[in-house]
């Protein structure tokens, strides 16, 4: 007899359905059921951060959340972050400020910086290194990750100020 469990979620905002086993984890659950593979699998003993995914307001790496956790979870992952005019600013600073490398930590590192700005739209350098604690790169390009992450908080003020 089979114990999958119907999964219902919500990931980058479209409604999904699959089946999966409760224990299995988040992120296979993304990449291996739902094919949303931007979310990396690194080390998955919860250190690097390549997992890291959106999960109902906050950043969680989806290698230590079972699949039963994110029943009805809202779930966004770096595929949701562009709008429709193209790249979101984050990732537009993340090529300009050279802020990858080989880029297996980069969907993690944009991810969970984007939850970041949303908390603490303008971070102090310290800030966002402490904030960008969890994802490692293994690439060791963190100087041009924190650049890239303050000059899109710098954007998206400007963005903000001339809506207004
Ligand atoms: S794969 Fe999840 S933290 Fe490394
Ligand atoms: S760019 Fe290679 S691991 Fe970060």
């Amino acid at each position: 007899m089979s114990n999958k469990m119907h999964l219902k979620l919500t990931v980058n905002g479209q409604v999904v359905e699959t089946l999966a086993e409760p224990r299995e984890l988040l992120i296979h659950v993304l990449r291996e059921r739902l094919d949303i593979t931007g979310p990396h699998i690194g080390c998955e003993t919860s250190h690097c951060g390549a997992c890291t995914v959106d999960m109902d307001g906050r950043s969680v790496k989806a290698c230590t959340v079972f699949a039963a956790q994110a029943q009805g979870a809202e779930i966004t992952t770096v595929e949701g972050l562009a709008g429709p005019d193209g790249m979101h600013v984050l990732q537009e600073m993340f090529r300009e400020h050279h802020g990858l490398q080989c880029g297996y930590c980069t969907p993690g590192m944009i991810t969970r910086a984007w939850r970041l700005l949303q908390e603490t739209p303008r971070p102090t350098e310290e800030e966002v290194r402490f904030g960008m604690a969890g994802n490692l790169c293994r690439c060791t390009g963190y100087q041009n990750i924190v650049k890239a992450i303050l000059a899109a908080a710098d954007a998206m003020a400007a963005q903000k100020e001339a809506a207004e």
